[in-house]
């Protein structure tokens, strides 16, 4: 016979294998995301368990949480970018979690997701490259089509997609000017290798008194608003601005309008870049992925890592980001609390 008042347990808690994840029940501000545990998620076919070393936070995670980008199914857990061990074979992977998921001990991993990481480089290095580099190296060669001995000019330098294109753009053999809004985060890109690095005001005119009046053959911009309208103005004929990401804070995510008669006035092309064209394309992928390892291993290519938080931090590394406090990447340790 049942005691009077005592409730049967739940047998699905006893068999349901449990994990800690940062979760959100809710959209709003920093303080929606709390740990919790919950059940570890089932692989499907094509999926495979990874048990999570390092989670990415990301500048879209921020976006969700807010409810800004279409809002996750809540409960969620965000995080985009992952790294960790691969439960069936023991191998170092980082993944790509297309739906989120990454603020948590263990993840199911889509197979066409996930890259295997080479030995010699960090769970730490590899997730810190991984997701924003493929957006770096997208931004200026599938679209921008970069040449050795161009002008590149990089907004957002010290950003975490911004602070790779940098490097990556000195290793394709380009000229590059970085534009960072405070002393230290511009320190921080002349030490990556920038041959100019400019503040955020007057960028056409700053941009033609570095290039001898002639302006840059390439604009790789996550800014958006009156920003990318100075940047366009700062092309060279033939110059092309690839726009991957908008972090300013008009209206409208400070996206603009350009005209085809702007364009042919001036000879110059705008594009655009979005890593679902990537994550989408398993032989792109990998063939990024390669590249972008092969330079780490020659050291051409080094995340700049923040910081890194606990899982019980999530929150307050959000609003270090939104705060423009942080410089590269910032890295989740899910398996540390405070
Ligand atoms: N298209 C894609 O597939 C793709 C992939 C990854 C990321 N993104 C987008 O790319 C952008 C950059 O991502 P990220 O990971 O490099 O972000 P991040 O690490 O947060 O860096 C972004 C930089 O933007 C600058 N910024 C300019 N205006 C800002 C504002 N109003 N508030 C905050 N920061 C501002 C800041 O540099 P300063 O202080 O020097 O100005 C900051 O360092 C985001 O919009 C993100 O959504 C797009």
């Amino acid at each position: 016979m049942r005691e009077r008042g005592v409730e049967p347990p739940d047998p699905t808690e006893w068999t349901m294998p449990l994990m800690r994840a940062a979760v959100m029940r809710r959209v709003g501000g920093p303080e929606v995301i709390e740990v919790d545990r919950v059940p570890v998620p089932a692989a499907e076919d094509g999926e495979s368990l990874v048990d999570v070393s390092f989670a990415g936070i990301n500048f879209d995670d921020l976006e969700r949480r807010a409810g800004d980008s279409p809002p996750p199914e809540l409960p969620a857990v965000l995080g985009v970018d992952v790294v960790g061990t691969r439960r069936r074979d023991g191998r170092r992977v980082v993944v790509l979690m297309r739906h989120g998921g990454g603020y948590a001990q263990v993840v199911a991993a889509d197979d066409a997701h996930s890259v295997e990481v080479p030995d010699g480089i960090s769970d730490e290095q590899a997730v810190g490259i991984f997701e924003q580099g493929a957006t770096a190296y997208g931004a200026l060669t599938l679209a921008g089509r970069l040449k050795p001995g161009e002008t590149v000019a990089v907004s957002a330098a010290a950003g975490g997609v911004g602070h790779l294109a940098v490097q990556i753009a000195v290793a394709l053999g380009a000229r590059v000017i970085g534009i960072a809004s405070t002393p230290a985060k511009r320190a921080l890109v002349a030490g990556l290798g920038a041959d100019e690095v400019l503040q955020p005001t007057n960028l056409d005119e700053q941009l033609r008194a570095v290039t001898d009046g002639r302006g840059v053959d390439l604009v790789v911009d996550a800014t958006g608003g009156d920003q990318t309208r100075q940047l366009l103005r700062g092309l060279a004929p033939f110059g092309r601005l690839v726009s991957y990401g908008w972090r300013a804070p008009e209206p409208g995510r400070g996206t603009i309008s350009v005209t085809t008669d702007e364009l042919t006035d001036r000879s110059i092309g705008c594009a655009g870049f979005w890593m679902r064209h990537v994550v989408d394309n398993r032989t792109l992928l990998r063939r990024i992925a390669d590249h972008l390892f092969r330079l780490a291993a020659r050291h051409h290519l080094r995340a700049h890592i923040d910081r890194i938080v606990p899982l019980d931090q999530v929150g307050a590394a959000h609003t270090a980001i939104a705060a423009r406090a942080t410089a590269g990447k910032v890295l989740v340790d899910v398996n540390r609390e405070t």
